[in-house]
């Protein structure tokens, strides 16, 4: 074989090598709409498309996909903000900020390269962010761990490090350091250029902070037992070893971390440069058949997130795509590795927030939206020339469940069409059983919010009114066909298939009737799913 590379796949690795993608994972309120605009700030929006959605009224551009996002005053819509920072193309790949839709954000890593951490100084590892960083673990993800808020009274910096040590699993390792402690911060200590940084504030983050660059002995004057204890603090680290190892840190045993405010501007552009210098590039992905696609193969990517009705005027649905190898150049015929059928692409936008852009070309690592992709469902797989398929998104552990029914049984052809499209796009998880019939599936949601979205959706596209009945459970284990057969006359337990992937789910009201049934039934398989709690 020969090892010549031809000129447009040389240009395929050249690109994608310049591509970071990555995903912010916070609990709400640590500032990830905040940072996400910090970030912006410092990087230059390519193609203007940087209208970054924000509470209401804050910043502007609120997405108005539904209105019930506007009556809550939520963002539910995702998609990517791309931005050149250095020779970089960095994609940010947004994630819903409420909990409720956590699926989608869970959906989202699987589309990541790297995620940052972001946490508030004050508060450490709270229980979301937690469960999104299990999501990148599973994944084996690199994550970039960002201190917030640091303007602000908080925690003591090295308390922070051992709950992040304790809590993830991570080793540690700083790559800067504050000079002064949460609340009374003066300057940032580079580790690896032991260079000082002094911050002026820059108020409401609408310009990025001045920033002064100080020697030891300036700072020592300056600081005087502030700075004493930083540089006691950093030889503390320096003991214990806790120095950055890129090695480590691609295999997601480290955790780089950071402190910064992301409201001024502290702290935003040491973390872009750590994106750039340390944070990986795509790679190869693995498919279905045990092998990988090369990045530099003819194009290929997987839809991650589906999104309907973001523009209400036109009423259509987008399907976003991560690029996995190959250009995208727009109007290009792909095929839809689900069906085999080919996928024309003359519709392919770059979006965020409300804005929309025609997409001409794209690389790997970059995300593109499809409009109209009705034929398109979450997980699926679009390639040129040679056929490649990408493994399904996983499905993750639901925690609530009802029953969905059609207020008007004539009306039960297009409910049945509405809710096999709801399960397609993933806007819920869909149940079945033989004893309930397919008049009547069960919903399985991560978030209850996901069943408002299903019932408006069927109401307003389907025109099929429904009633939901609330069940009683709380907790699904994955079983099998012995499990299914044994729990058949169990009380307090019910098994359903999911219809996505025929995965057979056995339904608990509580964790007390779980343990006493798997006590019970000491043979029968009973698995956690992905993102349990
Ligand atoms: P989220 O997307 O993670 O939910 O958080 P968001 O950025 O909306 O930030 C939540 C609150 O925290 C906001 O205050 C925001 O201004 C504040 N915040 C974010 N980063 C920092 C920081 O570095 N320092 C400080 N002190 N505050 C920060 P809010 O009162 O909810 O809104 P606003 O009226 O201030 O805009």
């Amino acid at each position: 074989m020969s090892s010549a590379v031809s000129p447009a796949a040389s240009e395929v690795l050249r690109q994608a090598a310049r591509r970071r993608t990555f995903a912010v994972i916070s609990h709400p309120d640590a500032g990830k709409s905040t940072i996400t605009e910090a970030l912006a700030l410092h990087a230059r929006a390519i193609g203007e498309a940087g209208a970054v959605h924000g509470k209401a009224g804050r910043r502007g551009v609120v997405s108005d996909w539904m209105a019930m996002e506007r009556q809550r005053g939520i963002s539910i819509t995702s998609a990517a903000l791309q931005f050149a920072y250095r020779d970089v193309v960095v994609n940010l790949l947004d994630t819903p900020g409420h909990a409720d839709f956590s699926e989608d954000t869970y959906r989202v890593l699987t589309a990541v390269d790297c995620a940052v951490m972001l946490l508030d100084a004050a508060k450490g590892l709270e229980p979301q962010t937690l469960k999104l960083f299990q999501v990148c673990r599973q994944r084996r993800i690199p994550v970039i761990t960002f201190i917030n808020k640091w303007d602000r009274p908080g925690r003591e910096p090295l308390a922070l490090l051992d709950e992040i040590e304790k809590g993830t699993g991570l080793r540690a390792t700083p790559v800067t350091w504050p000079v002064g402690i949460a609340g009374e911060f003066h300057a940032l200590v580079d580790r690896r250029t032991d260079g000082t940084t002094a911050f002026r504030r820059a108020p409401g983050g609408a310009t990025t902070a001045t920033e002064e660059h100080l020697t030891a002995t300036q700072a020592a004057a300056r600081y005087g037992e502030d700075w004493r204890r930083a540089v006691e603090e950093l030889e503390l680290l320096a003991l214990t070893g806790a120095d950055h190892d890129q090695q480590q840190f691609l295999a997601a045993t480290t955790t780089p971390v950071m402190f910064g405010a992301a409201v001024a501007n502290i702290g935003v552009r040491q973390l872009l440069d750590i994106l750039v210098d340390q944070a990986p590039a795509p790679q190869a992905r693995p498919d279905t058949d045990g092998g990988q696609r090369e990045i530099a193969a003819p194009f290929s990517g997987f839809v991650f997130k589906i999104q309907a009705n973001m523009d209400p005027a036109h009423r259509d649905q987008i399907a976003f795509v991560r690029v996995c190898s190959g250009h995208f150049t727009r109007g290009m015929t792909l095929t839809h590795a689900t069906t085999g059928r080919p996928f024309a692409t003359k519709y392919a936008q770059q979006m965020f927030g409300q804005s929309r852009e025609t997409i001409d070309d794209a690389y790997p690592g970059d995300v593109i939206g499809l409009v109209n992709a009705t034929a398109l469902g979450i997980g699926d797989t679009l390639y040129e020339e040679q056929a490649v398929r990408f493994p399904p998104l996983p499905a993750f552990a639901p925690e609530h469940f009802a029953v969905l029914r059609a207020r008007d049984a004539s009306k039960f052809k297009r409910f049945r069409r509405g809710v096999e499209q709801l399960d397609a796009e993933g806007v819920v998880q869909v149940l079945r059983s033989d004893r309930r019939g397919d008049q009547s599936p069960v919903l399985a949601a991560v978030g209850p919010m996901q069943f408002e979205v299903a019932t408006q959706r069927l109401q307003t596209e389907f025109a099929v009114p429904t009633a939901l009945e609330p069940l009683p459970y709380e907790i699904a284990r994955r079983t099998d066909r012995d499990g299914e057969e044994r729990l058949r006359t169990a009380a307090g337990v019910e098994v359903l298939t999911r219809a996505r992937d025929g995965a057979l789910l056995a339904l608990f009201p509580n964790p007390w009737r779980m343990r006493a049934i798997a006590n019970q039934h000491p043979d029968v398989t009973l698995e956690p799913l992905l993102a349990d709690s």
